[in-house]
Protein backbone atom coordinates (compact mmCIF):
# COMPACT_ATOMS: atom_id res chain seq x y z
CA UNK A 1 0.00 0.00 0.00
CA UNK A 2 1.02 3.22 -0.60
CA UNK A 3 2.42 5.27 2.27
CA UNK A 4 0.51 8.73 3.10
CA UNK A 5 2.76 12.00 2.86
CA UNK A 6 4.81 11.68 6.40
CA UNK A 7 4.02 15.08 6.67
CA UNK A 8 0.26 15.48 6.77
CA UNK A 9 0.16 13.02 9.63
CA UNK A 10 2.98 14.14 11.71
CA UNK A 11 1.81 17.28 12.66
CA UNK A 12 4.27 19.37 14.22
CA UNK A 13 1.86 20.60 16.77
CA UNK A 14 0.97 17.46 18.10
CA UNK A 15 2.72 15.57 21.26
CA UNK A 16 1.23 12.47 22.69
CA UNK A 17 0.27 15.02 25.97
CA UNK A 18 -1.57 17.80 23.69
CA UNK A 19 -4.43 16.35 24.30
CA UNK A 20 -4.30 18.20 27.49
CA UNK A 21 -4.51 22.07 26.30
CA UNK A 22 -7.87 21.02 25.36
CA UNK A 23 -11.29 20.11 27.09
CA UNK A 24 -11.17 16.42 27.72
CA UNK A 25 -14.79 15.03 28.49
CA UNK A 26 -15.52 11.92 30.34
CA UNK A 27 -12.50 12.10 32.43
CA UNK A 28 -12.41 10.65 35.92
CA UNK A 29 -11.38 13.04 38.91
CA UNK A 30 -8.62 11.93 41.16
CA UNK A 31 -7.86 12.90 44.83
CA UNK A 32 -4.55 12.85 44.31
CA UNK A 33 -3.01 14.20 41.18
CA UNK A 34 0.89 12.71 42.40
CA UNK A 35 -0.38 9.68 42.94
CA UNK A 36 -1.84 9.54 39.39
CA UNK A 37 1.24 10.97 37.54
CA UNK A 38 3.00 8.52 39.74
CA UNK A 39 0.99 5.28 38.27
CA UNK A 40 1.36 6.57 35.15
CA UNK A 41 5.31 6.65 35.44
CA UNK A 42 5.25 3.21 35.92
CA UNK A 43 2.31 2.60 32.89
CA UNK A 44 4.81 4.23 30.55
CA UNK A 45 7.86 2.45 31.44
CA UNK A 46 5.83 -1.53 30.82
CA UNK A 47 6.09 -3.27 27.57
CA UNK A 48 2.99 -2.40 24.98
CA UNK A 49 0.31 -4.87 24.44
CA UNK A 50 0.14 -5.15 20.74
CA UNK A 51 2.69 -4.01 18.01
CA UNK A 52 3.26 -1.68 15.55
CA UNK A 53 3.28 -4.24 12.70
CA UNK A 54 -0.22 -5.71 13.99
CA UNK A 55 -1.55 -2.53 13.93
CA UNK A 56 -0.23 -1.50 10.63
CA UNK A 57 -1.16 -5.23 9.00
CA UNK A 58 -4.97 -4.11 10.93
CA UNK A 59 -4.75 -1.19 8.78
CA UNK A 60 -4.13 -2.56 5.30
CA UNK A 61 -7.11 -5.24 5.56
CA UNK A 62 -9.07 -2.45 6.72
CA UNK A 63 -8.14 -0.53 3.68
CA UNK A 64 -9.32 -4.05 2.06
CA UNK A 65 -12.59 -3.67 3.37
CA UNK A 66 -12.97 -0.07 2.32
CA UNK A 67 -12.54 -1.48 -1.52
CA UNK A 68 -15.56 -4.28 -0.35
CA UNK A 69 -13.05 -7.19 -0.37
CA UNK A 70 -13.37 -8.06 3.42
CA UNK A 71 -16.38 -7.91 5.98
CA UNK A 72 -15.55 -6.38 9.46
CA UNK A 73 -16.88 -7.99 12.58
CA UNK A 74 -16.29 -6.09 16.06
CA UNK A 75 -17.49 -7.80 19.32
CA UNK A 76 -17.35 -8.57 22.98
CA UNK A 77 -18.47 -6.74 26.21
CA UNK A 78 -20.06 -3.62 26.94
CA UNK A 79 -17.43 -2.92 29.55
CA UNK A 80 -14.99 -6.36 30.49
CA UNK A 81 -14.76 -6.01 34.18
CA UNK A 82 -11.84 -7.48 36.34
CA UNK A 83 -13.30 -10.33 38.25
CA UNK A 84 -14.56 -11.42 34.36
CA UNK A 85 -11.24 -11.92 33.00
CA UNK A 86 -11.11 -15.68 33.38
CA UNK A 87 -10.46 -18.97 31.29
CA UNK A 88 -14.14 -19.34 30.57
CA UNK A 89 -15.46 -16.11 29.92
CA UNK A 90 -12.16 -14.97 27.33
CA UNK A 91 -13.05 -18.79 25.72
CA UNK A 92 -16.58 -18.53 25.20
CA UNK A 93 -16.29 -15.21 24.36
CA UNK A 94 -13.36 -15.65 21.46
CA UNK A 95 -15.53 -18.95 20.33
CA UNK A 96 -18.54 -16.91 19.65
CA UNK A 97 -16.66 -14.64 17.56
CA UNK A 98 -14.67 -17.20 15.82
CA UNK A 99 -18.00 -19.19 14.94
CA UNK A 100 -19.88 -15.92 13.76
CA UNK A 101 -16.98 -15.15 11.27
CA UNK A 102 -16.92 -18.36 9.81
CA UNK A 103 -20.69 -18.35 9.53
CA UNK A 104 -19.92 -14.80 7.89
CA UNK A 105 -16.87 -16.20 6.09
CA UNK A 106 -18.91 -19.01 3.97
CA UNK A 107 -22.07 -17.22 3.99
CA UNK A 108 -20.45 -13.43 3.04
CA UNK A 109 -17.93 -15.10 0.46
CA UNK A 110 -15.21 -13.02 1.65
CA UNK A 111 -12.26 -12.86 4.53
CA UNK A 112 -13.66 -11.08 7.35
CA UNK A 113 -11.63 -8.91 9.78
CA UNK A 114 -11.94 -10.17 14.05
CA UNK A 115 -12.08 -7.22 15.95
CA UNK A 116 -12.93 -8.34 19.87
CA UNK A 117 -14.28 -5.51 22.31
CA UNK A 118 -11.25 -7.00 24.74
CA UNK A 119 -8.32 -6.75 26.28
CA UNK A 120 -8.68 -3.20 27.54
CA UNK A 121 -12.63 -1.86 27.20
CA UNK A 122 -12.04 -1.21 30.76
CA UNK A 123 -13.54 2.33 30.69
CA UNK A 124 -16.79 3.89 30.02
CA UNK A 125 -18.37 7.36 29.50
CA UNK A 126 -21.71 8.09 31.57
CA UNK A 127 -24.24 10.56 31.06
CA UNK A 128 -23.92 12.15 34.82
CA UNK A 129 -20.60 12.17 36.56
CA UNK A 130 -22.77 11.12 40.48
CA UNK A 131 -25.27 8.37 40.76
CA UNK A 132 -27.64 9.44 43.47
CA UNK A 133 -29.66 5.94 45.07
CA UNK A 134 -32.46 6.69 48.25
CA UNK A 135 -31.02 10.37 48.74
CA UNK A 136 -27.16 8.85 48.55
CA UNK A 137 -25.30 10.76 45.64
CA UNK A 138 -21.87 9.06 45.00
CA UNK A 139 -19.10 9.43 41.56
CA UNK A 140 -20.97 7.33 38.67
CA UNK A 141 -19.09 3.91 38.15
CA UNK A 142 -16.79 4.77 34.92
CA UNK A 143 -15.33 1.33 34.34
CA UNK A 144 -12.90 -1.02 36.26
CA UNK A 145 -9.94 0.94 34.56
CA UNK A 146 -11.08 4.24 37.06
CA UNK A 147 -13.59 2.80 40.07
CA UNK A 148 -15.23 -0.05 41.21
CA UNK A 149 -19.39 -0.89 40.39
CA UNK A 150 -19.99 -1.41 44.23
CA UNK A 151 -22.18 1.62 45.88
CA UNK A 152 -20.01 2.55 48.37
CA UNK A 153 -17.58 5.73 48.28
CA UNK A 154 -14.79 3.65 49.06
CA UNK A 155 -15.76 1.37 45.85
CA UNK A 156 -16.59 4.91 43.39
CA UNK A 157 -13.48 6.61 44.34
CA UNK A 158 -11.45 6.53 41.72
CA UNK A 159 -7.99 4.83 42.19
CA UNK A 160 -4.93 4.86 40.34
CA UNK A 161 -4.01 1.92 40.64
CA UNK A 162 -6.51 -0.15 38.62
CA UNK A 163 -4.77 0.94 35.65
CA UNK A 164 -1.64 -1.00 36.63
CA UNK A 165 -4.60 -3.39 37.09
CA UNK A 166 -6.64 -2.65 33.79
CA UNK A 167 -2.97 -2.78 32.06
CA UNK A 168 -1.79 -6.36 33.50
CA UNK A 169 -5.35 -7.67 32.74
CA UNK A 170 -5.33 -6.60 29.39
CA UNK A 171 -1.65 -8.16 29.17
CA UNK A 172 -3.37 -11.59 30.68
CA UNK A 173 -6.75 -11.70 28.46
CA UNK A 174 -4.44 -11.00 25.31
CA UNK A 175 -1.68 -13.43 26.31
CA UNK A 176 -4.48 -16.03 26.47
CA UNK A 177 -5.91 -15.41 23.24
CA UNK A 178 -3.19 -15.13 21.64
CA UNK A 179 -2.26 -18.91 22.92
CA UNK A 180 -5.63 -19.90 21.85
CA UNK A 181 -5.16 -19.07 18.71
CA UNK A 182 -1.81 -20.34 18.30
CA UNK A 183 -2.92 -23.63 19.45
CA UNK A 184 -5.49 -23.97 17.06
CA UNK A 185 -8.47 -23.75 20.10
CA UNK A 186 -11.60 -25.07 18.25
CA UNK A 187 -12.39 -27.81 16.17
CA UNK A 188 -14.71 -25.98 14.37
CA UNK A 189 -16.24 -29.01 12.84
CA UNK A 190 -17.53 -30.78 15.64
CA UNK A 191 -21.62 -30.84 16.18
CA UNK A 192 -21.29 -30.50 20.23
CA UNK A 193 -19.16 -27.63 20.03
CA UNK A 194 -21.08 -25.45 17.72
CA UNK A 195 -24.57 -25.15 19.82
CA UNK A 196 -27.20 -25.07 17.20
CA UNK A 197 -30.22 -26.25 19.35
CA UNK A 198 -31.83 -22.77 19.18
CA UNK A 199 -32.02 -23.43 15.36
CA UNK A 200 -35.09 -25.24 15.41
CA UNK A 201 -36.85 -22.46 17.45
CA UNK A 202 -36.15 -20.09 14.67
CA UNK A 203 -38.69 -19.47 11.96
CA UNK A 204 -36.43 -19.65 9.84
CA UNK A 205 -35.46 -23.14 10.90
CA UNK A 206 -35.20 -24.89 7.51
CA UNK A 207 -33.18 -22.19 6.10
CA UNK A 208 -30.49 -21.80 9.28
CA UNK A 209 -29.83 -25.66 9.32
CA UNK A 210 -28.88 -25.58 5.40
CA UNK A 211 -26.70 -22.54 6.02
CA UNK A 212 -25.22 -24.27 9.15
CA UNK A 213 -25.01 -27.94 7.18
CA UNK A 214 -23.39 -26.12 4.41
CA UNK A 215 -20.60 -24.67 6.90
CA UNK A 216 -19.92 -28.36 8.36
CA UNK A 217 -19.81 -29.79 4.67
CA UNK A 218 -17.26 -26.21 3.94
CA UNK A 219 -15.02 -26.50 6.75
CA UNK A 220 -14.68 -30.66 6.12
CA UNK A 221 -13.94 -29.57 2.29
CA UNK A 222 -11.04 -26.94 2.96
CA UNK A 223 -9.23 -29.62 5.87
CA UNK A 224 -9.50 -31.88 2.82
CA UNK A 225 -7.69 -30.05 0.19
CA UNK A 226 -5.32 -27.85 2.74
CA UNK A 227 -4.82 -30.89 5.10
CA UNK A 228 -5.05 -28.37 7.59
CA UNK A 229 -7.47 -28.42 10.74
CA UNK A 230 -8.99 -25.06 9.70
CA UNK A 231 -9.62 -24.12 13.63
CA UNK A 232 -5.40 -23.53 13.55
CA UNK A 233 -5.56 -19.91 12.66
CA UNK A 234 -3.13 -17.47 12.04
CA UNK A 235 -1.30 -15.62 14.95
CA UNK A 236 -2.75 -12.49 14.88
CA UNK A 237 -6.32 -13.04 13.65
CA UNK A 238 -7.63 -11.24 16.36
CA UNK A 239 -7.36 -8.01 16.85
CA UNK A 240 -8.19 -5.87 20.12
CA UNK A 241 -10.22 -2.88 20.56
CA UNK A 242 -11.66 -0.27 23.14
CA UNK A 243 -12.85 2.94 23.35
CA UNK A 244 -10.35 5.16 24.34
CA UNK A 245 -11.24 7.07 26.58
CA UNK A 246 -9.22 7.51 29.35
CA UNK A 247 -6.41 10.08 27.72
CA UNK A 248 -3.89 9.68 30.61
CA UNK A 249 -3.95 5.80 30.04
CA UNK A 250 -3.69 6.16 26.54
CA UNK A 251 -0.81 8.99 26.47
CA UNK A 252 1.27 6.19 28.90
CA UNK A 253 0.65 3.30 25.67
CA UNK A 254 0.99 5.60 23.37
CA UNK A 255 4.95 5.56 22.01
CA UNK A 256 7.25 5.47 19.16
CA UNK A 257 9.20 2.41 17.72
CA UNK A 258 12.09 1.78 15.57
CA UNK A 259 12.70 1.89 11.61
CA UNK A 260 8.82 3.74 11.70
CA UNK A 261 7.81 7.06 11.72
CA UNK A 262 4.75 8.51 13.82
CA UNK A 263 3.53 7.57 16.92
CA UNK A 264 0.95 4.31 17.94
CA UNK A 265 -1.31 3.67 20.35
CA UNK A 266 0.13 0.04 21.42
CA UNK A 267 -2.55 -0.26 24.38
CA UNK A 268 -4.92 -1.94 21.03
CA UNK A 269 -5.20 -2.19 17.46
CA UNK A 270 -7.85 -0.06 17.20
CA UNK A 271 -9.41 2.63 19.22
CA UNK A 272 -12.69 3.85 19.38
CA UNK A 273 -13.74 7.60 19.79
CA UNK A 274 -17.30 7.01 21.64
CA UNK A 275 -19.90 9.56 20.76
CA UNK A 276 -19.55 11.91 23.54
CA UNK A 277 -16.07 12.36 23.23
CA UNK A 278 -15.96 13.44 19.27
CA UNK A 279 -16.37 17.19 19.88
CA UNK A 280 -13.53 18.27 17.33
CA UNK A 281 -12.31 21.14 19.54
CA UNK A 282 -11.96 18.43 22.34
CA UNK A 283 -8.68 16.68 23.68
CA UNK A 284 -10.09 12.90 22.18
CA UNK A 285 -10.11 14.00 18.63
CA UNK A 286 -6.49 16.10 19.49
CA UNK A 287 -5.20 12.62 20.84
CA UNK A 288 -6.61 10.83 18.32
CA UNK A 289 -5.64 12.88 15.20
CA UNK A 290 -1.78 12.04 16.20
CA UNK A 291 -1.58 8.40 16.10
CA UNK A 292 -1.00 6.16 13.46
CA UNK A 293 -3.34 3.15 14.56
CA UNK A 294 -6.86 3.16 12.46
CA UNK A 295 -9.69 4.31 14.49
CA UNK A 296 -13.76 4.22 14.80
CA UNK A 297 -15.70 7.00 14.98
CA UNK A 298 -19.00 6.43 16.86
CA UNK A 299 -21.72 8.55 14.70
CA UNK A 300 -24.78 9.26 16.84
CA UNK A 301 -27.86 10.95 15.38
CA UNK A 302 -26.86 14.16 16.47
CA UNK A 303 -23.56 13.76 14.05
CA UNK A 304 -24.30 17.14 11.69
CA UNK A 305 -22.89 16.72 8.07
CA UNK A 306 -20.16 19.59 8.74
CA UNK A 307 -19.16 17.79 11.66
CA UNK A 308 -18.61 14.78 10.33
CA UNK A 309 -16.43 16.35 7.32
CA UNK A 310 -14.52 18.35 9.97
CA UNK A 311 -13.69 15.14 11.91
CA UNK A 312 -12.73 13.01 8.88
CA UNK A 313 -10.33 16.39 7.77
CA UNK A 314 -8.81 16.17 11.49
CA UNK A 315 -8.18 12.61 11.73
CA UNK A 316 -7.26 11.70 8.18
CA UNK A 317 -5.83 14.87 6.57
CA UNK A 318 -3.66 12.67 4.40
CA UNK A 319 -6.55 10.37 2.91
CA UNK A 320 -4.57 7.44 4.38
CA UNK A 321 -7.01 3.95 2.89
CA UNK A 322 -7.80 1.81 6.00
CA UNK A 323 -7.26 4.65 9.02
CA UNK A 324 -10.93 5.64 9.51
CA UNK A 325 -14.06 3.37 10.26
CA UNK A 326 -17.40 4.78 10.95
CA UNK A 327 -19.42 3.10 12.86
CA UNK A 328 -23.31 4.73 12.84
CA UNK A 329 -25.85 3.87 16.08
CA UNK A 330 -28.74 5.69 15.21
CA UNK A 331 -31.07 3.25 16.60
CA UNK A 332 -34.08 1.17 14.17
CA UNK A 333 -36.25 4.17 14.22
CA UNK A 334 -33.92 6.79 13.57
CA UNK A 335 -31.79 5.68 10.98
CA UNK A 336 -33.72 6.13 7.69
CA UNK A 337 -33.64 10.21 8.68
CA UNK A 338 -29.60 10.08 9.74
CA UNK A 339 -27.76 8.04 7.48
CA UNK A 340 -28.37 9.33 3.94
CA UNK A 341 -27.44 12.41 4.56
CA UNK A 342 -24.61 11.42 6.40
CA UNK A 343 -23.46 9.53 3.79
CA UNK A 344 -23.59 11.83 1.53
CA UNK A 345 -21.40 14.41 3.61
CA UNK A 346 -18.46 11.82 3.49
CA UNK A 347 -18.42 11.33 -0.68
CA UNK A 348 -17.42 14.81 -0.51
CA UNK A 349 -14.27 14.53 1.30
CA UNK A 350 -11.47 12.41 -0.52
CA UNK A 351 -10.75 10.21 2.53
CA UNK A 352 -11.59 6.17 2.00
CA UNK A 353 -13.72 5.28 5.13
CA UNK A 354 -15.28 2.01 5.87
CA UNK A 355 -18.90 1.99 7.37
CA UNK A 356 -20.23 -0.35 9.83
CA UNK A 357 -23.29 -0.74 11.95
CA UNK A 358 -23.50 -0.52 15.50
CA UNK A 359 -27.47 -1.42 16.52
CA UNK A 360 -26.76 -1.94 19.94
CA UNK A 361 -26.80 1.22 21.28
CA UNK A 362 -29.72 3.24 19.60
CA UNK A 363 -31.77 0.64 20.82
CA UNK A 364 -31.83 0.78 24.65
CA UNK A 365 -34.47 0.56 26.62
CA UNK A 366 -36.02 0.25 30.23
CA UNK A 367 -38.58 -1.76 31.41
CA UNK A 368 -41.39 -1.67 33.60
CA UNK A 369 -39.46 -3.00 36.05
CA UNK A 370 -36.64 -0.53 35.43
CA UNK A 371 -33.87 -2.89 33.71
CA UNK A 372 -32.05 -1.95 31.02
CA UNK A 373 -32.55 -4.17 28.19
CA UNK A 374 -32.08 -4.17 24.12
CA UNK A 375 -35.40 -6.25 22.03
CA UNK A 376 -33.11 -8.43 19.32
CA UNK A 377 -35.93 -6.69 16.44
CA UNK A 378 -35.21 -3.92 16.88
CA UNK A 379 -31.46 -4.80 16.67
CA UNK A 380 -31.92 -7.02 13.88
CA UNK A 381 -34.30 -4.03 12.03
CA UNK A 382 -31.44 -1.11 12.30
CA UNK A 383 -28.98 -3.72 10.19
CA UNK A 384 -30.91 -4.96 8.13
CA UNK A 385 -32.26 -1.00 7.19
CA UNK A 386 -28.48 -0.37 6.95
CA UNK A 387 -27.78 -2.66 4.64
CA UNK A 388 -30.43 -1.70 2.34
CA UNK A 389 -29.80 2.24 3.38
CA UNK A 390 -26.04 2.09 2.37
CA UNK A 391 -26.86 -0.01 -1.28
CA UNK A 392 -29.98 2.93 -2.09
CA UNK A 393 -27.08 5.76 -1.70
CA UNK A 394 -24.36 3.68 -3.69
CA UNK A 395 -22.72 2.61 -0.42
CA UNK A 396 -21.23 -0.07 1.40
CA UNK A 397 -21.75 -1.53 4.80
CA UNK A 398 -18.94 -3.20 5.37
CA UNK A 399 -19.03 -4.47 8.94
CA UNK A 400 -20.82 -4.86 12.20
CA UNK A 401 -19.74 -3.84 16.04
CA UNK A 402 -22.03 -5.43 18.51
CA UNK A 403 -22.07 -5.82 22.35
CA UNK A 404 -22.57 -9.75 22.85
CA UNK A 405 -20.96 -12.45 25.28
CA UNK A 406 -20.54 -15.92 24.71
CA UNK A 407 -22.14 -16.84 27.85
CA UNK A 408 -25.64 -17.81 28.18
CA UNK A 409 -27.36 -14.96 29.39
CA UNK A 410 -30.70 -13.12 29.36
CA UNK A 411 -30.19 -9.60 28.97
CA UNK A 412 -31.74 -8.89 25.02
CA UNK A 413 -34.88 -9.83 24.96
CA UNK A 414 -36.71 -11.76 21.67
CA UNK A 415 -33.81 -14.02 19.58
CA UNK A 416 -34.95 -17.11 18.87
CA UNK A 417 -36.11 -18.42 22.00
CA UNK A 418 -37.88 -15.49 22.66
CA UNK A 419 -36.70 -14.30 25.94
CA UNK A 420 -39.36 -12.51 27.51
CA UNK A 421 -38.80 -8.81 30.17
CA UNK A 422 -39.46 -11.46 32.36
CA UNK A 423 -36.68 -13.88 31.26
CA UNK A 424 -34.32 -11.02 32.12
CA UNK A 425 -34.29 -11.89 35.97
CA UNK A 426 -33.03 -15.14 35.51
CA UNK A 427 -29.12 -14.49 33.93
CA UNK A 428 -28.53 -10.84 33.91
CA UNK A 429 -25.41 -10.44 34.38
CA UNK A 430 -23.84 -6.98 32.89
CA UNK A 431 -23.32 -3.80 35.12
CA UNK A 432 -23.46 -2.18 31.86
CA UNK A 433 -25.30 -2.01 28.71
CA UNK A 434 -27.54 -5.79 28.03
CA UNK A 435 -25.64 -8.21 25.32
CA UNK A 436 -26.47 -10.14 22.98
CA UNK A 437 -25.91 -14.11 24.40
CA UNK A 438 -24.49 -17.17 22.38
CA UNK A 439 -27.39 -18.04 20.48
CA UNK A 440 -28.50 -14.60 19.88
CA UNK A 441 -25.09 -13.48 18.47
CA UNK A 442 -24.96 -16.14 16.06
CA UNK A 443 -28.36 -16.01 15.26
CA UNK A 444 -27.94 -12.02 13.89
CA UNK A 445 -24.47 -13.63 12.45
CA UNK A 446 -26.85 -15.73 10.25
CA UNK A 447 -29.28 -13.10 9.79
CA UNK A 448 -26.99 -10.65 8.21
CA UNK A 449 -25.93 -13.36 5.76
CA UNK A 450 -29.72 -14.00 4.48
CA UNK A 451 -29.64 -9.95 4.30
CA UNK A 452 -26.83 -9.71 2.02
CA UNK A 453 -27.58 -12.70 -0.18
CA UNK A 454 -31.05 -11.34 -0.42
CA UNK A 455 -29.60 -8.11 -1.39
CA UNK A 456 -27.41 -9.48 -3.96
CA UNK A 457 -30.62 -11.52 -5.88
C1 LIG B 1 -20.11 1.71 23.72
O1 LIG B 1 -19.71 1.32 22.61
O2 LIG B 1 -20.14 0.97 24.73
C2 LIG B 1 -20.63 3.10 23.84
C3 LIG B 1 -20.69 3.73 25.00
O3 LIG B 1 -21.03 3.58 22.66
P1 LIG B 1 -21.45 5.05 22.18
O4 LIG B 1 -20.26 5.93 22.39
O5 LIG B 1 -21.76 4.83 20.75
O6 LIG B 1 -22.65 5.45 22.98
CO1 LIG C 1 -22.19 -0.22 25.52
Amino acid sequence: MKEPVQEVLLAEDWSSDSWQQKPAAQQASYPDMSALEETLEQLAALPPLVTSWEINNLRSQIADAQQGRRFLLQGGDCAESFVECTSEVITNRLKVLLQMSLVLLHGLQMPVIRIGRFAGQYAKPRSSNMETRDGVALPSYRGDLINGPAFTAASREPDPVRLLRGHARSALTMNFVRALVDGGFADLHHPEYWNLSWVEHSPLAEEFQRLADEIGQSVRFMETITQKNVGNLRRVDFYTSHEALHLHYEQALTRQVPRQWGWYNLSTHFPWIGMRTADIAGAHVEYFRGVRNPMGIKIGPAMTADWLRHLIRTLNPGNEPGRLVLIHRMGAEQIGDHLPRLIEAVRSTDSPVLWICDPMHGNTETTEDGIKTRRFRNIQSELEQAFDIHARCGSRLGGAHLELTGEDVTECTGGARDLSDQDLKRAYKSTVDPRLNYEQALELAMLIVRKQRALEN
